[in-house]
């Protein structure tokens, strides 16, 4: 038995809203306020195509961006990711896309006897790091999936996940806990990186369904990615837009709602607005939240993107054709 108290306050959905529909459908209320689980499912197919429940339920959190049209509706936060994802109300996004701050990575990507130099050594370091982090241990990783799982709509949910080599021999399991795993995407940088053995030329992407049966928009996809990484970028991590186009490519209708918890210098914001997909996003530094609601905004105005001025993609027009 489900009770309608417990759902109005899980799923985001007005009460009102909730008994109207409950009416109209004659389904059995007992005891007031319960309703059973073959009815339940019913009414889980109306809630998850209710607009407007991340809104209502995002209300009293301050974005530090927001734009709405009836292309696309962005909204971005700041705030911890497990924090941000538990304000959401359950079934309510359909494409999670994330590229999350691990925090192996900044002590794999010093050099030398351990400094980190180059380019960022000195500028937007936070607490002496390049970026913030997030803890690499399964306990919280087990939080932040489970989170994402519960927002995640049960008819429509995929989730792609990126990681380095590091985080997918450490986590790549705990994700299989969560969610039903359908591949394990390479994505080819093109050109060498750093590296004290063979040089750094790829990161991996881990893309799973929470168990529905939703497939990609088609099956000419490979699991091998080629887009060339981004020098000299403007903020460390940033990631090429196209990485994230080739998912929501492969996983997004238009007026899908994707969130992205790591948002960074938003470039999955970027490929979500192209994709006409609607955009929660949130990250936990300052510098993020800047550079983002700038190069939202003025790509919204513009249309020009001012961060990633030209593509990054060498032969895969196959996702975007
Ligand atoms: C790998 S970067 C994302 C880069 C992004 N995909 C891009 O293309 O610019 C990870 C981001 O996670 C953010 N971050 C670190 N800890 C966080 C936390 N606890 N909650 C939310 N964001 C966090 C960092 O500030 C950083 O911007």
């Amino acid at each position: 038995m489900y009770k309608t108290s417990e759902i109005v306050a899980q799923y985001g959905i007005t009460e009102s809203r909730l008994k109207e529909y409950i009416i109209k459908q004659n389904i059995p209320v007992v005891n007031e306020e319960e309703i059973s689980k073959k009815y339940f499912q019913t009414i889980l197919s109306f809630i998850e195509n209710t607009e407007d429940r991340i809104e209502k339920r995002l209300k009293k959190a301050e974005a530090t961006f927001k734009y709405n049209s009836d292309k696309n509706k962005v909204s971005i936060y700041q705030d911890d990711a497990i924090s941000f994802l538990k304000k959401l109300p359950s079934n309510s996004v359909d494409v999670i896309a994330t590229d999350p701050a691990y925090s192996g990575m900044n002590d794999k990507l010093k050099l030398g006897k351990g400094r980190i130099v180059g380019k960022y050594a000195d500028k937007g370091k936070e607490n002496g790091k390049w970026f913030g982090e997030f803890e690499d241990s399964e306990e919280n990783y087990n939080e932040f999936l489970s989170e994402c799982r519960r927002v995640l709509k049960k008819s429509t949910g995929h989730i792609y996940i990126m990681f380095d080599s590091y985080s997918l021999l450490s986590l790549g399991n705990v994700v299989r806990s969560h969610f039903d795993v359908k591949n394990l995407i390479t994505w080819d940088k093109v050109n060498i990186g750093m590296g004290h053995y063979f040089r750094r030329r790829h990161e991996y992407i881990i893309f799973a369904t929470n168990g529905n049966t939703r497939k990609i928009r088609n099956r000419k996809f490979p699991d091998v990615w080629r887009f060339k990484r981004i020098h000299s970028s403007k903020y460390p991590t940033q990631k090429p837009v196209e990485v994230f186009q080739a998912m929501l490519h492969a996983s997004t209708e238009e007026n899908f709602t994707v969130c992205d918890p790591f948002l960074g210098s938003a470039s999955s914001a970027i490929a979500a607005i192209k994709n006409n997909c609607n955009y929660i996003g949130c990250d936990i530094s300052d510098k993020s939240i800047e550079i983002s609601n700038s190069r939202i905004s003025e790509f919204l105005e513009t249309g020009k993107d001012n961060i990633q001025t030209k593509s990054m993609a060498v032969d895969d027009k196959i996702f975007w054709e």
